[in-house]
């Protein structure tokens, strides 16, 4: 039974997980999300959030343990995320981690926020993780597409080049005058819309590589809206988001046919797109592939994600020193948390 611990941006968030029989088990998972805290700001602001983490972590731990009847003596080990994020975030969780391994003499590892994500897919379906597949991971931060072909072993093919398309999501609903998050306000307001009503590009889906780009479309759709200011707000959504859509069902079935996976994982929190889960599901079905996203609860940051990362690693036999830092930049990397 493992403890996991996610304080990388704006959700504080504890979780146990087990392993049985090779499958992924949540017993207990816990998120206190902070949007609310954040919303009149437009986006996270990190001072906020570390507050946020401080005061919320310590009672969120003692009431996962109280409620699952769970005791600190009884766990196997403790994950908690050590990077990508926000710097004095990371560093909230990271400490508070140490601190109980120290004093409980369980072992502890960092884990990278990403491979969290990347494991998420797996989780509630009681499927255990399956090698090779190819993940596609579209969160706030980053668009990766990874070939996973083994626990730790990670072969980055493509990543975005500017925005992000959760932030691409973000920076576009506030040019709409959307509240923050963006991605769920425009999915909201793009149910009513006609996807075709605006033919935004395309970017880089043609450019013969797997990479993304997403800063030019949120430009179009910014110089659309000054020339059309009147111009229906749900017909501009559903356009935008079809844009994103196309792009990321476009270069994850060119990476499919490249890496020959059989299988097509997604998750993030733009997994929680409903359109987009259903073309992913239709390109797949269309080409063979077997289809997994993560359940929208596991989409977004939480921890049962690190928890089910840490306890692969754990089982592995890896541990973290005490020395290791945060790392808001960390990689995913071959081999390495
Ligand atoms: O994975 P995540 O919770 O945090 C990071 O690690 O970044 O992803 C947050 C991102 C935000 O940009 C948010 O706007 C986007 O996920 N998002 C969505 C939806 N729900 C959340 N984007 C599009 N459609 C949604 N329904
Ligand atoms: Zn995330």
């Amino acid at each position: 039974m493992i403890l996991g611990i996610e304080t990388s941006c704006d959700e504080t968030s504890v979780a146990l997980v087990s392993d049985i029989g090779g499958r992924l088990e949540i017993h207990a998972h816990l998120i206190a999300s902070q949007i609310e805290a954040h919303r009149p700001y437009g986006g996270v602001v990190p001072e906020l959030a570390t507050r946020q983490h401080l005061a919320r972590l310590d009672p969120l731990v003692e009431r996962l343990l109280q409620e699952s009847g769970m005791t600190l003596p009884g766990l196997s080990g403790i994950a908690v995320t050590r990077g990508p994020g926000l710097a004095s975030s990371l560093l909230i969780g990271l400490s508070y981690a140490k601190g109980l391994a120290l004093a409980s003499g369980k072992p502890w590892i960092g884990v990278n926020h990403m491979e969290g994500h990347l494991v998420s897919p797996f989780l509630a379906g009681g499927q255990p993780p399956e090698f090779p597949h190819l993940a596609l991971i579209v969160s706030g931060g980053h668009t990766l597409l990874v070939e996973v072909r083994g626990p730790g072993n990670y072969q980055v093919i493509g990543t975005t080049l500017d925005d992000a398309a959760g932030e691409a999501f973000d920076k576009v609903a506030k040019l709409l005058g959307l509240d923050y998050p963006g991605g769920p306000e425009i999915e909201k307001h793009a149910r009513d819309g006609n996807p075709a009503a605006v033919d935004f590009p395309r970017s880089m889906l043609d450019s013969g590589d797997l990479n993304f780009s997403f800063s030019g479309l949120k430009t179009a759709v910014r110089i659309f809206k000054g020339k059309h200011p009147e111009f229906p707000l749900a017909d501009l959504c559903a356009s935008f988001q079809q844009a994103v859509i196309d792009v990321l069902a476009g270069k994850a079935r060119k990476a499919l046919r490249l890496t020959g996976c059989h299988t097509l994982a997604l998750s993030g929190g733009v997994s929680c797109n409903r359109a987009l889960g259903q073309a992913m599901e239709r390109m797949a079905a269309a080409d063979g592939v077997r289809f997994l996203s993560a359940d929208r609860i596991l989409s977004t940051d939480n921890a049962a994600m690190i928890a089910a990362a840490g306890l692969l690693r754990l089982r592995a036999g890896q541990t973290s020193p005490w020395d290791l830092d945060v790392d808001p930049n960390l990689r995913l990397a071959v081999g390495a948390p």
